[in-house]
């Protein structure tokens, strides 16, 4: 069993989580942290009984224990912390998006490649118990040639607003780039073997624009195989819709058979005349009504009970941790999935501004 000294850069929601989960970890005997919020990391420190904390990603990462590192920084923030880990030879944990830009994206890859690091990233569906269940039927042939599918992703506004909110450069932040991705994953995942050749989107601007993006992005690619594949995200909800954050539906029709993916959490409804909690916080934000009805379970990461962290985000970071301790071999996406993801994404943004249906080249990043 390899033993794992890991960094955690960035200690914000996602960050805590992970980290918290590696305290428990047999095979983690080290933990450092790094947040350029001195209060944030000071905090997660003293909570998880940290080894090491600092406000500079370059002094934790260059750290002689570090062998492994976990990149939950802002989606702007991503680049740097790991081209330094890159460059110390250590196994990566990214956070979605890859990068936001094209150029950075691939040039990440290239360097991850050449490196030869072992890179998966978060995208913690993956982890969902009954999208695994499909995928292994979808594996085993079970509704023989896939040929369409659908894919819809709901989401409440109070994503993209606590997110576009913590920064000023938000021109890559669009509904694919920073949530899409997610179900885009899902569905590339539940249709491997198979690629894009084409795409064409469209999107609308309306109650977002006034926080410096758009409201939905939806498109149709066709796969090199004739595979017709609608692709689809609203992430304008209003906050008093009970999905706190998202839900999720596709379907897939193949020619013995379909699988249609209902994963939007209406099982599971508590209505109250008791405000239930925000549903989703993040730093500063604050959602501005009061939540009374709410679909347990639609905030994908998982849940707390009894003061522990249940649900995919769990097992997504165990199930890391055993990759690295024993060579396992898991579902987790890796950094080549994510930097095709955020190409495909940025595809669409780019289809829907041209107004026009992208050929998308070999190399993607060769579209921007
Ligand atoms: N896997 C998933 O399901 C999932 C869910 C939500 C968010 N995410 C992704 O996780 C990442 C983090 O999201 P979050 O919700 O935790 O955000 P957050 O704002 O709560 O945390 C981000 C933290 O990074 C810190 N930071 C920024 N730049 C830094 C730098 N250069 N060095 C060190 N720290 C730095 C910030 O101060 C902040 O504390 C994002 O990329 C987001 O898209 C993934």
């Amino acid at each position: 069993m390899n033993e794992v000294g890991l960094a955690v850069v960035g200690c914000g929601t996602i960050g805590r989580i992970r980290a918290e989960l590696a305290r428990d970890y047999p095979g983690v005997k080290w933990l450092g942290l790094c947040d350029i919020r001195k209060d944030a990391v000071e905090k997660l420190a003293d909570d998880c009984n940290a080894d090491f904390y600092t406000t500079d990603f370059n002094e934790l990462i260059r750290r002689p224990e570090v062998t492994a590192v976990i990149i939950a920084t802002d989606e702007n923030a991503h680049v740097e912390p790991t081209l330094c880990a890159i460059e110390q030879g250590h196994s990566l944990f990214i956070e979605k998006p890859l990068a936001t830009r094209a150029k950075e994206s691939q040039m990440l890859i290239d360097a991850i490649e050449d490196a030869g690091i072992d890179c998966v990233m978060g995208y913690t569906n993956r982890f969902r118990r009954r999208f695994l269940a499909v995928k292994e039927r979808l594996t085993t042939g079970q509704i023989g040639h896939v040929h369409s599918v659908v894919t819809r992703a709901f989401m409440n506004k109070m994503v993209p607003i606590a997110t576009i909110q913590k920064t000023n450069d938000r021109a890559n932040l669009t509904p694919m780039v920073v949530s899409g991705t997610h179900s885009l994953d899902m569905s590339m995942w539940l249709m491997e073997g198979k690629n894009p050749v084409s795409v064409y989107a469209k999107s609308v601007e309306n109650v977002l624009t006034q926080y410096g993006t758009k409201d939905s992005t939806f498109g149709i690619f066709t796969m090199d195989d004739g595979t017709i594949w609608s692709m689809n995200i609203s992430w304008a909800l209003p906050e008093v819709w009970p999905g706190s954050v998202y839900g999720l539906e596709i379907g897939i029709v193949g020619t013995e058979g379909v699988i249609d993916i209902e994963d939007t959490h209406r099982d599971l409804i508590l209505a109250s005349n008791i405000a239930q909690g925000a549903g989703y916080t993040s730093r500063d934000y604050a959602p501005p009504h009061a939540r009374h009805v709410d679909f347990l379970g639609s905030y994908p990461a998982g849940d707390i009970q009894g003061g522990q962290f249940w649900g995919p985000m769990r097992d997504e970071t165990i199930t890391w941790f055993s990759r690295l301790c024993n060579n396992q071999q898991t579902p987790h996406a890796t950094g080549k999935d994510g930097h095709r993801n955020l190409m495909l994404t940025m595809a669409m943004d780019l289809s829907a501004k041209e107004g026009k249906e992208i050929i998308l080249p070999e190399k993607l990043s060769d579209m921007f």
